[in-house]
């Protein structure tokens, strides 16, 4: 493993390409490999054990399989079921996980009304309770629960009338009430055009993608494991069906 080794990038399907994107914006030059599960997506609905083995063992797979230098868990539901033991099965490793910009939001709309998304996992673990904590005393923090979206993104949906009809129902009755909304999963972005058609262009939305991105820049940077390029992408996706692959890029070029 060296410099030249890929940057592993893991979802449980093809929501990280929100974060992958960013990762690709800000460096250029490096190898990465792009690890959806969308065999076992959605992560959102499982039991939080479940997620804990499908994590743990996609990592195993990607360090000692692929050869990575770093991991970054583009999956808001697999870093909070199992970031922490991640980091102690593999001391040694680069591995990055995402948290929903909260702190950023608050930071923007001091005082304001502040949505936050996330899946059924994420929402009812511990690392968002804390975040809300440390919070909640700046802002309104109202935590939104999102069925739907997944399945959406999964099928290649994201910019459909059924994503505008799900998202009218979802945040419709929060128009005009909102400052900002906090997008804690990696798959909710490519929805965003439905959420400022029912919100309004005002509302801040915000993702981790961009946070992740500069943070997996900052640890390669101090090991010293920057790539000087050229730059190149493997897609890889555990359903083994080939529309997978071609949506992964098609999203790549969403805005
Ligand atoms: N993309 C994942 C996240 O960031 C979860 C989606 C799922 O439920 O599989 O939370």
């Amino acid at each position: 493993m060296d410099q030249h080794s890929p940057i592993a990038v893991f979802d449980s399907g093809v929501g990280g390409v929100s974060v992958l994107r960013e990762l690709m914006a800000l460096m250029p030059n490096e190898h990465y490999h792009y690890f959806g599960d969308s065999a076992n997506a959605p992560y959102g609905l499982k039991t939080t054990n479940q997620v804990w083995n499908l994590t743990v063992s996609a990592a195993r797979y990607l360090f000692e399989q692929r050869n990575a230098k770093a991991l970054v868990v583009a999956c808001n539901t697999a870093t909070a079921a199992a970031i922490h033991d991640l980091r102690a099965i593999w001391p040694e490793k680069i591995i990055i996980g995402i948290e929903p910009a909260l702190k950023l939001a608050c930071d923007r709309n001091p005082g304001g009304t502040i949505g936050i998304m996330a899946t059924e996992v994420t929402l009812r673990e511990k690392k968002l309770a804390a975040l809300m904590n440390r919070y909640s005393r700046d802002c309104t923090v109202l935590r939104l629960h999102s069925p739907g979206i997944v399945e959406l993104v999964e099928s290649g949906k994201a910019d459909s009338p059924e994503a505008l009809a799900l998202m009218e129902e979802e945040l419709g009755h929060l128009r005009g009430k909102l400052d900002a909304l906090v997008l804690g999963c990696t798959h909710y972005p490519f929805m965003k055009k439905a959420m400022i058609a029912v919100l309004g262009e005002q509302v801040d939305i915000l993702d981790g993608g961009p946070g992740t991105a500069r943070e997996t820049m900052r640890r390669l940077a101090k090991a010293g494991l920057l790539n000087d390029g050229p730059g190149s992408l493997t897609v890889e996706n555990s359903s083994g069906d080939p529309e997978k692959i071609r949506l992964t890029y098609e999203l790549l070029n969403v805005k």
